[in-house]
């Protein structure tokens, strides 16, 4: 089937799995052609920039930050929400910047990220059944028949509320939010009296004297564009084939003269929908963008090898990540296989760590939650694996929010089972809140600089 043309349409010839089974196909259709006619989302020479800034972390010269929301929805859309995730995320990448002395590659998940595989096709509760909810993109979250009815013209409202998301972000990104003198406003208020607050204002101290001294030399933000502004792209996993298609162009600006998908900068495939023969895989092989593609414990090495030479033929670094995402209890001993059997191959990939997914749980009182000590596990044991073989940990991968939730248990601000009732408002998975995903980011940090001096010690001994 692989060898077949492909063409943006060829995955309606594959199986496909996690689709809505929608009760009119021809709203579908009309959803589809209104789609296609809809101005890109994202532009070729952005696509572009951030496969040759992922092909250099895939070299390990520097260091991929994704992350965001689980699942965005249409209620929890605002500006401040966007603002606050930004700015957490840009304290995170400092953070990652201080200790790594690495570019720092952000990439939101965001912008698109509104449909959800799920497990199970439907949901009981009461003894009631009903079809799953599977992200405001297709269907509502209440537990009502009505609701539960997947609609297409919930197509059309991702596409409008990810324009004016991404507008914001573009903004944000190249506005003067993230202008590195301002770095000590990037603090969200709920944060401002915590450890991580504290540690973060000591980096942010370090960043205006070294700003300071850099002025002095005549170096500013004025004369230097990368002080001012930062580059972020964005993300989500591309679950919905036919949005995807819909929004799929032909490159006509640079000479690739590819095709590629203008809903983001950046998609990955979910690891229930990897199958090498099916509609996911068939879609992903034929567009230009960045890839990532997860990768759970179920993952066997010889189909990780099929579906490397699948998704990226060429060999061309920054083409794809592989999402490792295997649980703190299985990373030790499913990871280091892969690891090796990838390099064995010859592939140029960004590993990235997924510390999330496979750490979900559910707490007694029924939430389902995620223990940060658990996704801090993954993430050491993910630095250890690459140790031991020698590859390179590229980047990681998470779920946050700026709000101040009690999503995940845990943390040195500590949200215990008991709480999470008091401010849990995801529409899917269980995320960090902002002084979470600082305290992680702390410890990649340190992770990374770990590596450096390691690797520096054996250029001293040798
Ligand atoms: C996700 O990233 O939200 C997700 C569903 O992940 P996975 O495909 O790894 O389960
Ligand atoms: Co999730």
């Amino acid at each position: 089937m692989s060898t077949q043309k492909w063409t943006p349409q060829s995955w309606r010839n594959h199986p496909i799995l996690q689709v809505p089974d929608y009760p009119d196909n021809a709203s579908v259709a009309a959803v589809e052609t209104t789609l296609a006619a809809k101005p890109p989302l994202v532009f070729a020479g952005e696509v572009q920039k951030l496969r040759s800034q992922l092909g250099k972390v895939a070299m390990g010269e520097g260091f991929l930050l994704q992350g965001g929301d689980c699942a965005e929805s249409f209620a929890e859309f605002s500006a401040d929400m966007i603002r606050d995730s930004f700015k957490v995320f840009l304290q995170m990448a400092v953070v990652l910047t201080f200790g790594a002395s690495l570019p720092i590659v952000k990439v939101g998940r965001v912008a698109g990220q509104f449909a959800k595989p799920r497990s199970s096709s439907f949901e009981t509760i009461g003894g009631i059944e009903l079809p799953s909810y599977r992200g405001d993109m297709v269907n509502a979250i209440g537990f009502t028949e009505g609701e539960r009815i997947p609609d297409p013209e919930r197509l059309l409202r991702v596409y409008e509320q990810s324009v004016s998301t991404l507008n914001l972000l573009r903004a944000f990104a190249q506005g003067g939010m993230a202008d590195l003198q301002k770095v000590h406003g990037w603090t969200t208020d709920y944060v401002s009296d915590q450890v991580q607050a504290t540690r973060f204002q000591e980096i942010a101290s370090r960043i205006d004297e070294c700003m300071s001294f850099m002025e002095a030399c005549g170096v500013t933000a004025q004369t230097s564009q990368s002080l001012a502004e930062t580059d972020f792209y964005t993300s989500h996993e591309s679950l919905l084939l036919n949005y995807e298609e819909a929004l799929t162009r032909r490159d006509t600006i640079t000479d690739e003269q590819g095709w590629f998908t203008t809903s983001a900068h950046m998609v990955w495939i979910g690891d229930r929908t990897r199958q090498l023969d099916g509609a996911h895989v068939e879609y992903m092989r034929g567009i230009s963008n960045p890839i990532g593609l997860k990768c759970g414990p179920s993952l066997e090495t010889d189909d990780l090898l099929r579906l490397i030479d699948r998704l990226n033929p060429d060999n061309i670094p920054g083409r794809l990540t592989l999402i490792a995402r295997m649980g703190a209890d299985n990373v030790h001993a499913k990871l280091p296989t892969l690891l090796k059997a990838v390099q064995g191959h010859g592939a140029h990939v960004v590993w990235c760590c997924d510390p999330m997914h496979g750490n979900t749980v559910k707490a007694s009182s029924g939430y389902k939650t995620r223990r940060v000590d658990d996704i801090m596990r993954e993430v050491e044991g993910f630095f250890d694996a690459h140790d031991e073989v020698g590859t390179y940990p590229g980047g990681v991968h998470f779920e946050m929010t700026g709000q101040n939730v009690t999503e995940c248990v845990g943390g040195v601000v500590e949200v215990t089972e008991e709480r999470l009732g008091d401010r849990y408002h995801t529409h899917c998975d269980p995320r960090l809140n902002a002084s979470q995903s600082l305290e992680l980011a702390f410890l990649i940090a340190d992770l990374l600089k770990r590596r450096r001096d390691m690797s520096s010690g054996l250029r001293k001994v040798s």
